[in-house]
């Protein structure tokens, strides 16, 4: 996993929390690059899970409803870091639809290690149905960034079903426009 979804998250809770608590759950987590990141280096997904799980445990909040949270910022964070995948795009439909053949492709030509997901997008009218579908758990982070999506292009689209599988490497999402 690139280390710029550790940065961030890093970030996300050294000003949430402070700093005690992400020194501390990056002790607890017991870490593989022990807390070293560079957001342009490859990690194990794995840690961030444990960074997860063990923030979780601290301030008892449940690791999907954290992960979400975590992908609703981390979008924020995308249109900041990489403004040039907006240009022209100015709808969540389309930006979304996007993600799988060109900006998840453009994120691999930067960054060739990259371990990205397979997203499939069926837009009908008001509509949209995604699926996701990774190696890695997830689901509940793809959740979070559509979620920021919303948000960013200020529409009114609810996620009327987000079937997330246990293991949370695969999910199916149901889009609507009000
Ligand atoms: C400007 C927009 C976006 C950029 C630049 C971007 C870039 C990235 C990058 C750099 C990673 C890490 C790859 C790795 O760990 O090796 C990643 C992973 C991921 N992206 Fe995106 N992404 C964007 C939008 C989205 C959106 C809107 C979604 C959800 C629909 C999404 C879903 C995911 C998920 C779930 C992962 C975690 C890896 C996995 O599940 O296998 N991304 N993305």
């Amino acid at each position: 996993m690139k280390g710029v979804v550790f940065t961030e998250f890093f970030e996300l809770v050294e000003t949430t929390f402070g700093e005690d608590v992400l020194d501390d759950i990056i002790d607890k987590a017991d870490l593989d690059s022990e807390g070293a990141y560079t957001a342009v280096g490859k990690y194990d997904h794995d840690d961030m899970v444990k960074l997860v799980e063990a923030l979780s445990a601290e301030i008892n909040v449940p690791v999907p409803e954290l992960i979400e949270t975590y992908g609703k910022y981390l979008f924020g964070r995308f249109v900041v870091i990489y403004p040039g995948f907006f240009d022209g795009v100015s709808s969540t439909f389309s930006f979304l639809s996007r993600i799988d053949n060109h900006i998840h492709v453009e994120v691999k030509k930067l960054y060739p290690d990259a371990e990205l997901p397979v997203f499939d997008a069926i837009i009908n009218g008001p509509k949209m149905t995604m699926t996701y579908d990774s190696k890695r758990p997830f689901g509940y982070l793809a959740k979070g960034l559509i979620n920021g999506c919303i948000e960013h292009f200020g529409e009114t689209i609810e996620i009327i079903r987000a079937d997330i599988s246990t293991d949370m490497t695969s999910a199916t999402f149901e889009l609507e426009a009000r």
